[in-house]
């Protein structure tokens, strides 16, 4: 049997297949990955560095989740048992300018894979969500509060899960674990993946990290007249390595998600913008120039989630630090600086 990873050559989807593959060994077994991604977003060097970590090999196929034949043949041609799905796109400032684009693939595209899914009798999920479906509730955020988005790329989280849940109601075969993400950071110990952006960063670690290494000169801290720590905006910075051990127990303990759960996946810590900076100017002895602008339009002050029941049903919580994210973030990106 195996495991579908749709937009398994990205940045959380890579690193998931690597701690499938890590869990495997470590009970001595082979775990049989068939990655979907069409390269929108990532190459297929990120599947030679897999096997440099793994020393496994992956079945990958070049393939866009909105082409209903190509879904088709793919759980045709493999014994699927449960799909992790990732690919989507993922910049919120895009998605206001290109809203069709973001519902056509992050919408209809999973359509598409749950139509295929339910054909085929395949009806194991866990879904990426996002924070964002969270709007401007108070943090800490927790799985009962009420749901909203404010830009297009939060609408399309937001009506996938509505999707979901409506569809678990209807067939009570259907388990979805529906993961709302905080804000990934930082890349596998061995520096060999990483998150590696097209184009300027939209995301704040990416960005410091490419001024510390060079490529772009200065920081803009979007704002400094919040009322937190300091002034700048808090957010609940996850190891893309603990969120991606999450992914594991929640494959692991679908069997007792009957219907479809929204779970989060985050720390319960926040930090602020310019803590970031600091920790990161110390762990990579690089300067960080930085210059405090107005702030970013959408923008809250606070954000970050109540863990709890991703503990209580997956038995899962991050376990990796502040200094551990950076560290590795730095790793990553003086190693790697232009990227794979
Ligand atoms: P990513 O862009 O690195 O990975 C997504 C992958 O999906 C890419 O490899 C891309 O090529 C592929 N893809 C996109 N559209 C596709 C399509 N139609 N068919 C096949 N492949 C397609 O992004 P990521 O950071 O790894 O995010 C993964 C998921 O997690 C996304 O759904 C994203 O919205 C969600 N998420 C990410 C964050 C974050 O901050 N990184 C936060 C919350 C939720
Ligand atoms: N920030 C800066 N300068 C930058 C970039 C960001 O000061 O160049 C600040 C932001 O104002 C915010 C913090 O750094 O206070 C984090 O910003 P990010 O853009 O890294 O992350 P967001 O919390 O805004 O959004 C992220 C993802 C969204 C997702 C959300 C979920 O980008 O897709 O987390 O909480 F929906």
């Amino acid at each position: 049997m195996s495991l579908l990873i749709t937009g398994g050559t990205g940045y959380i989807g890579s690193h998931t297949v690597v701690e499938l593959q890590a869990l495997a060994s470590k009970q001595g077994t082979e775990q049989d990955i068939v990655i979907v991604d069409d390269l929108s977003n990532s190459s297929t060097k990120v599947l030679d560095r897999i096997k440099q970590i793994t020393h496994k090999t992956v079945t990958f196929i070049k393939a866009d989740i909105c082409d209903y034949d190509a879904m088709k043949a793919v759980f045709e041609q493999h014994d699927i048992e449960a799909v992790i799905h990732f690919a989507g796109h993922k910049a919120v400032g895009e998605s206001n300018e290109k809203p069709l684009s973001y519902y056509y693939n992050n919408v209809s595209g999973t359509v598409i894979l749950l139509r295929v899914m339910a054909e085929q009798n395949v009806k194991k999920l866990v879904f990426s969500s996002s924070a964002t479906v969270y709007g401007d509730n108070v943090s800490p955020l927790n799985e009962t509060m009420p749901t909203s988005a404010t830009n297009p790329y939060g609408q399309t989280k937001l009506m996938v899960e509505h999707i979901l849940f409506d569809l678990a109601k209807s067939d009570s075969d259907w388990s979805i674990a529906c993961l709302r993400y905080f804000n990934p950071i930082g890349a596998h110990n061995s520096g060999l993946i990483g998150e590696n952006p097209n184009g300027i960063p939209n995301n704040l670690l990416p960005y410091v990290a490419q001024v510390a290494v060079g490529r772009l000169a200065q920081l803009q801290v979007f704002g400094d007249d919040y009322d937190t720590v300091d002034g700048t905006g808090v957010r609940d910075y996850i190891h893309v390595v603990d969120l991606a051990q999450g992914h594991v127990k929640a494959l692991q303990n679908l069997d007792k998600i009957s219907g479809c759960k929204a779970i989060n996946l985050g720390t319960g810590n926040g930090t602020s913008v310019l803590e970031i900076v600091n920790t990161f100017k110390e762990i990579s002895g690089q300067d960080i120039p930085y210059k405090i602008v107005p702030r970013r339009a959408g923008d809250l002050a606070t954000v970050y989630a109540n863990a709890d029941l991703a503990n209580e049903l997956l038995d899962w919580q991050a376990t990796r630090n502040l200094h551990t994210m950076i560290e590795d973030t730095w790793r990553w990106q003086s190693e790697n600086p232009q990227g794979f």
